[in-house]
């Protein structure tokens, strides 16, 4: 007998087939037992009726509980009266483990709670349906990327100096050398890595000590750094536009059942998929003090600031050339205006904050020494970074998404705690 997974019901109606999974739900009627059963691919009804199996058997499912691990026997039917809902009449069963008193109930739970339990949280349809669109969100960003020329890339974690500034990073002893440094970004190993293989990209998780305790912010979380030679400031935001279109169109593909099952409004998600607007980052402050804001033309986005530009927008909104000092020191310098960076931040709308940042990199050794030394950064630990300006520095730019900020824009989760399986931030290392 064949062992199929429940969102293959479909293709097996009336055949005997095997089931393995968990008890999501149960309810008991006289001769009848109505289990919702899962097991990771789907959800279906499974209906136990007495003069069907076993006594002995039917005696044992009558003490089943939420949660309990169970194999199943038995025929696939279409639903008499809902369509599309597919119903498996048992015949025989195994129970694999009784789960006792599972803490995870029906009720609303706090979210402190949920995340105490969050080992036993992500089984429910929520996280579930989440999990798989960070999946497709991740295999769609490979997708992209591999098919424009890029290259994977794997950058160190450890690492002996910081990529995004020196305030955020998380130490650790190591051995003779002292200390070094989880890495905020491979970003600038990628820029050695491109002077071999043209385009190259990484994907892991990267780490931020900084305090933050808003919804946007983790401790730990996953980003990928894509990095390309003899690409500008203009084409480095054409990548990530096309990018972006295709991660919504993968996740339009291939999670509609993920995106009903969290009321997720998929018009937004449509609608996003168009050109992306832009604004320069003194635009974007002209915009916000029209509308009220006392914000300076040397000050950074705030939250609040964000969800104001982009607000009545379908689509993200970038946000180029940036004030020098507000920006990292690896970025190239505006030939029109040296005061300027060519970096840009890409907006998700409805609010969902910064998913890239990016930029064209200096490119010329005395500049780039030059920035290196106003931003006070120790040179010993990045000579190798400014050797790359020395033997075949070539114009070059790249770029980094958070995955969870993206994962939260496609399933419109408010807060990216949930867009991960273990989440770590300021409060929280457990489980
Ligand atoms: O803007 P960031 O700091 O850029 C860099 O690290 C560049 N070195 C990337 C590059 O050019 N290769 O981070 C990139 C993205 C942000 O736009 C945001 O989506 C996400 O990483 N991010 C965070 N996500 C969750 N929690 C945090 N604390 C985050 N900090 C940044
Ligand atoms: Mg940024």
């Amino acid at each position: 007998m064949k062992t199929i997974l429940v969102k293959d019901l479909i293709n097996h109606l009336e055949e005997e087939i095997r089931l393995e999974g968990w008890v999501k739900n149960i309810r008991f009627s006289g001769k009848l037992i109505f289990i919702i059963f899962r097991d990771g691919s789907g959800e279906a009804q499974c209906v136990v009726f007495k003069p069907d199996i076993d006594e002995e058997k039917f005696a044992i499912a009558k003490t089943l509980t939420l949660e309990s691990s169970i194999i199943l026997r038995g025929i696939p039917r279409k639903h008499e009266k809902i369509e599309n809902i597919y119903e498996v009449q048992v015949k025989d069963f195994e129970l694999v483990q009784l789960a006792i008193n599972y803490p995870i109930a029906k009720k609303d739970h706090g979210a402190d709670f949920l995340l105490e339990h969050r080992h036993l949280w992500l089984r429910s349809s929520k996280q579930n349906a989440i999990l798989k669109i960070r999946h497709t969100c991740y295999f769609a960003i490979c997708e992209y990327l591999n098919d424009n020329g890029f290259y994977r890339f794997d950058s160190p974690i450890l690492t002996p100096n910081a990529c995004e500034g020196s305030t955020t990073l998380f130490e650790v002893p190591y051995f003779d050398e002292g200390t070094a440094y989880l890495s905020q970004s491979g970003q600038l190993y990628l820029e050695a890595g491109i002077m071999s293989l043209g385009r190259v990209y990484d994907f892991g998780p990267v780490f931020r000590a900084e305090k933050s305790k808003t919804r946007k912010h983790l401790t730990e979380f996953w980003m990928m750094d894509a990095e390309a030679a003899y690409v500008e400031h203009e084409e480095n935001m054409q990548i990530q536009e096309g990018l972006i279109r295709h991660v919504i169109q993968s996740v339009l593909k291939k999670n509609l059942k993920e995106l009903e099952i969290l009321e997720r409004d998929i018009e937004m998600l449509k609608n996003a998929d168009v050109p992306f607007k832009r604004m320069t980052h003194r635009e974007a402050v002209d915009y916000l003090r029209s509308k009220g804001s006392q914000i300076g033309y040397q000050d950074d986005f705030g939250a609040v600031d964000e969800s104001l530009l982009v607000e009545g927008l379908k689509e993200p909104l970038f946000i180029e050339k940036w004030p020098k000092e507000i920006k990292a020191f690896y970025m190239k310098r505006d030939k029109d205006n040296p005061n300027l960076v060519l970096g840009a931040d890409l907006l998700a709308p409805e609010g969902f904050g910064e998913i890239i940042g990016g930029s064209q990199r200096e490119d010329d050794y005395e500049i780039l020494l030059e920035r290196m030394k106003e931003n006070k950064i120790e040179i010993s630990s990045l000579e190798w970074y400014l050797d790359l300006r020395k033997y075949g520095s070539v114009p070059h730019s790249g770029f980094g998404i958070g995955l969870e900020r993206l994962v939260a824009w496609m399933s419109g989760t408010a807060h990216i705690r949930e867009t991960i399986p273990f989440p770590r931030m300021i409060y929280r290392i457990y489980p």
